[in-house]
Parts: structure tokens; sequence; C-alpha cells
């Protein structure tokens, strides 16, 4: 999650100011934010990510007709595929973000249930149904902090393939994660939701933790609230051996959004693996 190329940290500034004031607490991570997300992702290229996941699949000669998008959040990719004619089921273990992605649902989407949102974890995935293909999109792996727990994530999501489904999820990487890819803010922008995010890097765990702040318009007037969210930086060896383990095969991966192999610079990266055909 990082709706806005990178900016350098404003110290003080006049969201930090009435923070003093008006702070209403510590929120759990996706919970309050759900309701300001969208708004939050206004600038980001879903249009173009869609297209990219297109390419991925047909560099795999695949045309899928049903798709599970994992850690899907409001189901902004979900609904572009389910517009496209796709059947998509989206997941997500947060309850604030399937109930946003949900109130968008159309009545015709809700009478067909496409796209279907469910709210699970993506370690213990079990939905009665296998995909032709699973999404992972926006480094949502990366807030599964235990490796253990993503190496499940990965089992659990080969089960939900059809054999020869594919698989496609990107990372931010350990460079974006220890190099303050998350200090922003948008405190020169005149409308809300604003926001500053600090982040801190521990090179031991590979955690970046980010308390970001956020001010935002509700019908009571404008609120301030605070989420922290950490992420763990996982390397491409690590994320390739998880996937090997979990029964993946034909892995590739990919500098964010190009066909090219990652170089050391990479800020996200873009795995596609396949579970073998029988
Ligand atoms: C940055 S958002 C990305 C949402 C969506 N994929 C998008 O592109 O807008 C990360 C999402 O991952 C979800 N998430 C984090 N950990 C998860 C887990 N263990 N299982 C399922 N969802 C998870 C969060 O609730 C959040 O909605």
């Amino acid at each position: 999650m990082n709706p806005r190329p990178v900016e350098t940290f404003a110290r003080g500034g006049r969201m930090a100011a009435r923070r003093r004031t008006a702070s209403s607490g510590e929120a759990r991570q996706f919970s309050r934010v759900a309701a300001i997300y969208d708004a939050l992702m206004a600038g980001i290229a879903y249009d173009i990510w869609v297209r990219y996941i297109h390419t991925l699949w047909s560099s795999r000669g695949l045309d899928p007709r049903t798709v599970l998008d994992i850690a899907c959040g409001t189901g902004n990719v979900s609904f572009r595929l389910a517009e496209e004619g796709l059947r998509v089921a989206g997941v997500d273990n947060s309850q604030e973000m399937i109930a946003v992605a949900e109130s968008k649902l159309s009545r015709s989407q809700r009478l067909e249930g496409n796209p279907a949102f469910y709210c699970q974890d993506a370690a213990e995935l079990d939905l009665p149904f296998t995909f032709d293909s699973a999404l992972c999109l926006f480094d949502s792996f990366n807030y599964i902090l235990d490796y253990e727990r993503l190496c499940s994530a990965f089992r659990r999501t080969l089960l939900h393939l059809r054999p020869g489904g594919i698989f496609i999820f990107d990372v931010n990487t350990v460079y974006a994660l220890s190099h303050g890819f998350f200090d922003q803010d948008n405190l020169s922008s005149d409308s809300y939701p604003r926001y500053v995010w600090r982040s801190s890097w521990d090179p031991a765990s590979r955690l970046c933790t980010v308390e970001m702040d956020f001010e935002a318009l509700t019908d009571s007037g404008v609120e301030t609230f605070r989420e922290v969210h950490t992420q763990r930086g996982y390397t491409q060896e690590e994320l390739t051996r998880g996937l090997e383990s979990a029964g993946f095969s034909d892995i590739s991966v990919f500098h964010a959004y190009t066909m090219r192999p990652p170089n050391r610079r990479s800020d996200r990266l873009y795995f596609v693996a396949q579970r073998p055909p029988d």
C-alpha cells in the first residue's frame, strides 16, 4: 500500500498539529482505514495493474474464467475483473475492508454473487471452490509476518487452484522497506483524507513498522486516527523456496509491471507460479 510516489516526510505540518487536539486513538490495521481506503487509492493505477495481470496470464497461455483475489481489500481488482466477465471471489481478513467491498456491489452483482466476498485469513483459506488463477496484489503478503504462515498461505492457495492454474502476487522488496518507501505524506493536498506516514526498519527481523496518521472528513467533522502497519521484507529466495515447498512449479519473478528480471533496486516484485498440471 503506497498511494503516492515517495515524498520527503514533512516534519510537523498542519496535520500533526491537529492530531494533538483531536486524536481518536490507535486502530487495528485495515480497520478505520477501510472507510477511506478508496479515497486514498484514488491515484492508484489499478487499470494498468489489471492489464499487466492479463499480460502475465497471456505469457502462460492462460485465459482464465475464474479468479481468486486474495487480500482483495475493498475489491478494486475484483470488481474490474468481474466487469470483464470473469467470475471472481475476493477474500480478506479485515471485516471492515470486506464490508466496504460488499457495500460497492450493485444489485445485479449481488444477485449474481459476482464478485463474491469472504472474510478469511490467507493462511487458513478455505473455500469450497477451485479457480483458474489466484492473485494477491499490493504487497498484501508482506503483512504476513511469520514465514511459516506465509508458506501456509501458499499451500492453501495451491489447493484452491485447479491443476495447471496460475498464481500471481506482488511484494514490497527488502530494498523498498529498508529505504523508507513508506515515508510519505500528502499534506500539500487540500482535500481529505490527509495522511502522514513514518516508517522504521529493523534489519534483524526485516520488519518495517509504519505509523500512519490520518485525518478524514466524516459526518461528525474532521477525525484523526492512527493505524500502525507492519510489513516483513522477504527475499526472492525465501519466496521462491516457500512456493516450491507448497508444490508450485514454473516460477518466474519480474521487476513490477515489466517482463524484466528484478534488479537490486527493484521496489516491487511480481511472482508468477503454476500449480503443476495433473
Ligand atoms: C494494501 S491492502 C491491498 C488490498 C487490495 N489487494 C488492493 O490492491 O487494493 C492489503 C490487504 O491485505 C489484507 N490482509 C493482510 N493480511 C492478510 C491475511 N493474512 N489474510 C487476508 N488478508 C490479509 C488487508 O486486510 C488489506 O485489505
